[in-house]
């Protein structure tokens, strides 16, 4: 019988976890710390993580899903290497954001809110990144700002990001 790693390693994540919740077992006050904590460990907050989080504060599950939503820092979804923010402030949609995400489509067949299979890259969409007199554009993890978008500089572009 073969026996299915990706269980060893949550069992191993969650056993790691378990130590990050130690220091605040039953302290609601500490949700965030533990969260960010808990992000950093598995990459995102799958439920089997919030759930594990919930019971070890002694905090609802609703309450702390309504935290990692609230927070944009928390994903719900395994993020990519890179993450690719396209701006949808007013500037940019009027020049361009809806053909940026096809092209992005075209090119990676990556939607908002999803990873690429090969977890190269994650998309989101986000609003006014403060570069409106390059829009459209859009932000890769967090600083590169990349502007004045057109369907065939963005292949050559995302071929920096590995
Ligand atoms: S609207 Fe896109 S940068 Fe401001």
């Amino acid at each position: 019988m073969v026996e299915c790693s990706c269980n060893t390693s949550n069992e191993e994540l969650a056993k790691q976890l378990d130590k990050i919740i130690d220091p605040y077992r039953d302290k609601p006050s500490g949700l965030i710390q533990v969260l960010t904590k808990a992000q950093n460990l598995v990459g995102y907050l799958p439920k089997w993580v919030q759930v594990q989080v919930a019971e070890g504060l002694g905090v609802s599950l609703q309450d702390v899903y309504g935290v990692i939503t609230f927070y944009a820092f928390f994903s719900l979804i395994p993020r990519g290497r890179h993450k690719i923010s396209v701006c949808a402030g007013t500037a940019c949609y009027v020049k361009g954001t809806k053909m940026v995400t096809k092209t992005l489509r075209d090119l990676l067949d990556l939607r908002p809110g999803q990873t690429t299979p090969d977890s190269r890259f994650t998309l989101e969409i986000v609003r006014c990144i403060g570069a409106c007199g390059l829009a459209p554009a859009m932000i890769i993890d967090g600083k590169d700002v990349h502007g004045r978008l057109e369907p065939e500089l963005i292949p050559e572009l995302l071929e920096q990001y590995e």
